[in-house]
């Protein structure tokens, strides 16, 4: 008899952008012609970038001649690109990432959730609550959690709450936290770290021989001088910190997939007799074992993004999306709401008013202004209470959704 992973039974709900847009297909199915405006899911809306195009097509063309013909690529992605990232991201802002230790992939979600696999069950995991719902789920799925309560904390997670209180940024836990997620700028607050936050983070791990799996998926949307694009700016870090980066929001890959991780040649772990391992080979086995790599058109395409025309253009994307970014701020705060984000990120974090349950203020924005955001409680239980837009949509959407809002809650 074939039995199932019965880990997957503990997590309750569905993953929560499927559950959001079951939802929101069912109310669109009751309510025909009318308009729905999406603010919920982060998925671009922009077109990628002219370079990108033109080197997509030429990588396709590539790909359609005998003598450019590419079968299966380098298992971490092409020498090219990998250079690329490697002066662009790190090099030429003085920090010591070689091209050697990044890998290619086709998402930071796959790899958030993949690299636990190379870490062994009787890790404390320690996650941010809120956060990318992806870092708890997968660590379901993995077996190394109990139940979840009925106040939605699952068993042997160390959870971070961010809160208000805190500023969104987590306190170092009491207990001995063995891999710790961390995500800067924060999806869903928005929030971000300092050098000095990061720091404090570095030292506990190499305290305590802890690992970081920092989440650097929305760097691109820093504004603000002196906030760290990536965790290594800090000195040690590269002993005790994997980072992962995507092309998904910075230049408009979400339907093409393609992203980045950086496991350095110094980071190391301990087997069980404590004797200390390289972790980059074991995510090389793991990787040419079950990834065959990201399409070499879209690793061309990738490679775009660090041309000069292509720097400028996919800056004006982003600026284009923090301007959204900013309107839903205003118009938000204007209506006296509470409202964090929006500056270094393209996350709007708002407390709701009078306690209302963050579902309930998606049942409401959704049913009575049409508009689709995410639920704070679906980015875990420290979110109730507060709800999460993304300024994707394009401008005029962005623009007629505050309209809506404004006659929903003035
Ligand atoms: C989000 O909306 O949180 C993200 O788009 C999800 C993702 O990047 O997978």
């Amino acid at each position: 008899m074939a039995l199932i992973n019965e880990h997957y039974l503990k997590l309750k709900a569905g993953y929560l952008f499927p559950e959001i847009s079951r939802r929101v297909s069912a109310f669109a199915k009751s309510h025909p012609g009318m308009k729905i405006i999406k603010m919920g899911i982060g998925d671009v809306t922009q077109p990628l970038a002219p370079s990108v195009i033109k080197a997509f097509h030429e990588g396709v063309e590539e790909m359609g001649n005998a003598e450019t013909f590419k079968g299966y690529g380098p298992e971490q992605g092409y020498d090219f690109l990998r250079k690329a990232i490697a002066e662009n991201d790190y090099q030429n802002n003085k920090i010591n990432v070689s091209a050697e230790d990044i890998f290619i992939s086709d998402g930071s979600k796959c790899d958030t959730g993949n690299i636990q696999e190379i870490f062994g069950y009787d890790n404390k995991i320690a996650i941010c609550d809120p956060v990318y719902p992806v870092y708890a789920d997968t660590t379901v799925m993995a077996g190394k959690t109990g139940v979840c309560s009925a106040d939605g904390y699952f068993e042997n997670i160390i959870y971070m709450p961010c809160t208000e209180e805190n500023n969104f940024i987590p306190q170092l836990p009491k207990e001995k936290a063995d891999l710790i997620f961390l995500c800067f700028p924060n999806n869903p607050t928005g929030a971000v770290a300092t050098k000095e936050v990061l720091k404090k983070w570095v030292d506990y791990a190499l305290e305590n021989k802890s690992i970081i799996l920092f989440d650097g998926a929305y760097e691109a949307f820093i504004t603000e001088k002196d906030i760290p694009h990536s965790i290594y700016e800090i000195e040690g870090a590269e002993k005790v910190a994997v980072e992962f980066r995507s092309l998904s929001k910075t230049a408009g890959f979400t339907g093409t997939r393609c992203a980045f991780t950086v496991i350095p040649e110094k980071l190391k772990a301990c087997d069980s007799k404590g004797e200390m391992h390289s972790v980059k080979p074991l995510w090389m086995r793991r990787q040419t074992t079950k990834f065959n790599g990201t399409s070499y058109p879209v690793q061309k395409a990738a490679a775009a993004i660090y041309s000069e025309n292509g720097k400028k253009e996919i800056k004006t994307t982003i600026r284009y999306y923090i301007e959204n970014a900013g309107i839903i701020h205003k118009s938000f705060s204007a209506m006296g709401f509470k409202v964090y984000g929006g500056i270094n990120s393209p996350y709007i974090w708002l407390k709701t008013k009078n306690n209302m349950k963050s579902w309930d203020f998606f049942d409401k924005l959704l049913n009575e202004a049409n508009i689709v955001g995410t639920p704070g409680a679906g980015f875990g239980p420290s979110g109730e209470g507060y709800f999460r837009f993304s300024a994707f949509a394009d401008r005029e959407s962005v623009l007629e959704a505050m309209e809506r809002v404004k006659k929903l809650f003035s």
